[in-house]
């Protein structure tokens, strides 16, 4: 072996790596045939082994060629690395491409019942006036049901008030949300401003409009000075919240025997089919009921309402018959977003 044939050898390793660089197609490749080449038991390595047959002053020489081969190859590797990273690169941002503007699987939306659907409009409209919202209870008593508000036992009212009575005598399912009246009057001096939302029974046939088992939601006011101006103007903005802006009311007298006067309230807006319909009872909170709730009518007035939810639900959505709030049938209830 002599200077001229290992030198030949290294310049074909050089020629020869240069055009298998270029070929290479991925880092991982690069790497294994750059080691290969340059590396501890690669090609360069292996040439080198022959140095030692060849005379002391050709080593040196030898030593300067396989340098410069050396650095060759290692310049192209650098290169063709440089080149094959950039393309992986913008390889991988495509694949990895998200498009921002796909829409997303649309999330399965439930929807509240009727029912409380409703009160929950019935809420946000009168907490603009400062109205909140408490409860009564379903299981009421005579006196609270009754007797307090002005309705003694002999009353012919309470005809239209029969409902279920527990076996502790006195004990009653409510047949309306006006006992909670008493109940918050009791609980703190005015000025109260509340609703009252639930649910009441009576003793009735059930049929498309009348059930046993019913909603009401309560309001009561109670303030120096209120008066029956102040009721038809909130009522009013109820009936626009509930019914739309272009909503009018209609202010009949009415009897209730917690509340004088006593007003009906009808309403009537532009898609409405039979004209004037009566949504509630209403009226200045009669003297009587103030006082049993300890309140003294000559410092303070009140005024109340009470309307049905179901018959609000069923005008507002068009729904023929109140059986269907308590069928549970999905299809119907669906229906409500
Ligand atoms: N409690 C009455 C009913 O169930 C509705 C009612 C009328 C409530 C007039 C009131 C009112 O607060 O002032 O038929």
């Amino acid at each position: 072996m002599d200077l001229a044939a290992l030198e030949k050898q290294l310049r074909t390793l050089q020629a020869d790596a240069a055009s298998r660089i270029a070929a290479v197609q991925t880092t991982p490749d690069l790497d294994e045939l750059g080691s290969s080449l340059l590396g501890k038991r690669g090609a360069i390595t292996e040439i080198l082994r022959g140095i030692g047959a060849l005379p002391a002053d050709d080593r040196p020489k030898i030593g300067v060629v396989a340098n410069e081969v050396r650095a060759a190859i290692d310049a192209l590797v650098n290169t063709r690395r440089d080149a094959l990273s950039a393309g992986e690169l913008l390889a991988r941002i495509e694949r990895e491409r998200v498009d921002a503007t796909t829409p997303g699987p649309a999330p399965r939306v439930g929807s509240l019942h009727p029912i409380p659907e409703t009160i929950a409009a019935i809420a946000e409209i009168m907490s603009s006036f400062g109205f909140v919202v408490a409860e009564g209870q379903e299981i009421e008593d005579d006196v609270t049901n009754f007797q307090l508000l002005n309705i003694p036992e002999d009353h012919p009212s309470r005809d239209l008030w029969d409902t279920l009575y527990l076996q502790e005598p006195g004990r009653l399912l409510r047949t309306h949300t006006s006992p909670g009246q008493i109940r918050t009057m009791k609980a703190g001096g005015p000025p109260i401003r509340v609703i009252l939302p639930g649910r009441c029974f009576r003793y009735e046939a059930v049929d498309a409009s009348h059930g046993f088992e019913f909603h009401q939601v309560e309001g009561l006011l109670v303030d120096r000075g209120a008066t029956l101006a102040d009721l038809k103007g909130i009522l009013d903005e109820l009936a626009k919240g509930l019914f739309g802006a272009a909503a009018r009311t209609r202010f009949r007298p009415g009897y209730y025997p917690f509340t004088e006067p006593s007003v009906a309230v009808d309403v009537s807006w532009p898609g409405s089919k039979d004209g004037w319909m009566t949504i509630l009872g209403a009226g200045m909170v009669h003297p009587v009921v103030l006082e049993n709730g300890g309140i003294d009518p000559e410092t303070h007035q009140g005024f109340a309402f009470g309307l049905g939810v179901e018959r609000i639900a069923m005008l507002r959505h068009d729904i023929p018959d109140l059986r269907t709030f308590l069928e549970n049938d999905l299809r119907f209830l669906a229906g409500f977003r």
